[in-house]
């Protein structure tokens, strides 16, 4: 009996693990981190978003969890609560939450689409007589210069996660998420193996590994703080949800210690995987958003069978994309759910899925149509992502932080943060409350000012 009730909590454990992690390392790790971090000029910036991720990132990630496990509700919930109890206007914490989880939902499936593209891509190589010019050729290009495709890609995407939620394929979908991480790992060792060997190798490793502070300017730390948020899948009540199902023995600060572990390594692998091939292009490559999708085809094409290596890279990664997805979506329509009592899941299902398809044409139609929208000389798209992870996000978390301060005692905070069997939750837990209250309200603030400054000086 009691050796039940360990292996259901076991699995219980292994499933939460595979869902945060599942939430945390996605498109974020492997198609945007590489580009930001070319944007910011290399070690500096990583030397800089790895400190964050451990200080900033990690006690949001703990203090996500243990609300939701004590709260056993989302954190839209938590807020209403929150706000009949001592009438403040907390309210706007949960909305706000909701409607970034919107907008990145119709973003994040338009670079899904891009994903598919890539997918069909090589799946027509294997019929290429000459697969390997065929492969050289693939580029950002077709993509956007076409935003109906960009379009039809992401409402694909949309459509099968709708139907994986709605359908209740999600048990069966973590089955295959279990197979497909762990066969990443493998496709990943052998591109960083490929990668390394490139003679451009040295050159980034200096690049990376050798910190030049120089490099750094006014909005790094805005972009780093905001990238912490969003590859860690915090702001946005996720974790709160799947905090409510772990147990009350967890010890959490260890849990979100794994996670934000195995993110920062996932990330810093894609550095490594990336950025030889993308030295060999051009300087221009590291900083575009198309850098991830126009170097690996580069390096497939040096490995035996590559091209089903690149299709099953893709593969993979699109699985991951669509479970971060299915997170978004099924937080959305729940939230949906709650709120107009009479609706059922399915017409909130359609109501969610709607809005994010009319929310998908701005990013989708940003090379074409839109192309003469520009904003302090960038596009739609990268207006979009700017607005979208380096200051909203960033809000959404100082909302959540000023919750969490609300919603738990002192002494509550302590008993869920400090275990006896972890001696060191004890002078951590100091630390943790001190970069909760102080420090990363400040950083964040530092960061959204200091970005604002850039944008108005160069607007005048
Ligand atoms: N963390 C995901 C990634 O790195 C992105 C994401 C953000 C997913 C927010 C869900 C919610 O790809």
């Amino acid at each position: 009996m009691q050796k039940e009730a360990f292996s259901s909590s076991s699995s219980k454990r292994f499933t939460f693990y595979l869902l945060a992690i599942g939430s945390a390392c996605g498109l974020g790790n492997i198609w945007r981190f590489p580009y930001i971090v070319g944007e910011n000029g290399g070690g500096a910036f990583l030397l800089l978003y790895i400190m964050l991720s451990f200080t900033v990132g990690l006690s949001v990630l703990t203090a996500e969890l243990i609300v939701g496990r004590a709260a056993r509700a989302s954190l839209h919930k938590i807020t209403v609560r929150l706000t009949g109890h001592i009438k403040k206007p907390f309210y706007w914490v949960g909305r706000l939450s909701l409607f970034i989880s919107l907008v990145i939902l119709a973003y994040y499936s338009v670079v899904s689409g891009w994903v598919l593209y890539y997918i069909t891509q090589f799946f027509v190589s294997f019929f290429r007589p000459d697969t390997n010019a065929y492969l050289s050729t693939l580029n950002m290009a077709v993509l956007n210069e076409n935003g109906i495709m960009q379009f039809l890609l992401a409402s694909v995407h949309l459509l099968i996660c709708a139907f994986i939620l709605m359908y209740g394929k999600t048990k069966k979908f973590e089955k295959l998420l279990t197979y497909v991480l762990s066969f990443f790992v493998f496709l990943i060792s052998i591109l960083i193996y490929t990668s390394v060997s490139l003679e451009s190798t040295t050159g980034v490793l200096r690049f990376l590994f050798y910190p030049d502070f120089s490099k750094l300017n006014l909005v790094s730390l805005g972009h780093a703080i905001g990238h912490v948020f969003f590859t860690l899948s915090l702001g946005l009540g996720l974790l709160v949800t799947l905090g409510s199902s772990l147990n009350d023995n967890d010890h959490i600060p260890t849990i979100a210690f794994r996670v934000t572990a195995i993110d920062t390594t996932i990330s810093i692998v894609a550095l490594l995987i990336i950025f030889p091939v993308a030295f060999t292009l051009s300087d221009r490559a590291m900083t575009d958003p198309g850098l991830l999708f126009e170097s690996l085809p580069r390096l497939f094409m040096k490995i035996y069978y590559g091209e089903f290596f690149g299709f099953a890279f893709f593969l993979c990664l699109w699985i991951a994309a669509i479970n971060a997805s299915v997170g978004l979506l099924d937080s959305l329509i729940s939230n949906t759910t709650e709120r107009f009592r009479q609706a059922s899941r399915l017409s909130s299902a359609w109501v969610v899925v709607a809005a994010a398809l009319l929310l998908t044409l701005a990013p989708a139609f940003s090379g074409t149509f839109l192309k003469r929208f520009t904003l302090f000389e960038q596009s739609v798209i990268e207006n979009i992502d700017s607005l979208l992870i380096n200051y909203l996000l960033p809000l959404s978390v100082l909302g959540f932080i000023a919750v969490y301060f609300l919603f738990h005692k002192e002494s509550e905070r302590r008993d869920a943060f400090v275990s006896t069997d972890a001696p060191a939750s004890v002078s951590l837990f100091r630390n943790w409350i001190w970069v909760l209250k102080w420090f990363a309200p400040g950083i964040i603030i530092l960061g959204i000012c200091l970005q604002l400054f850039v944008v108005i000086r160069s607007a005048l």
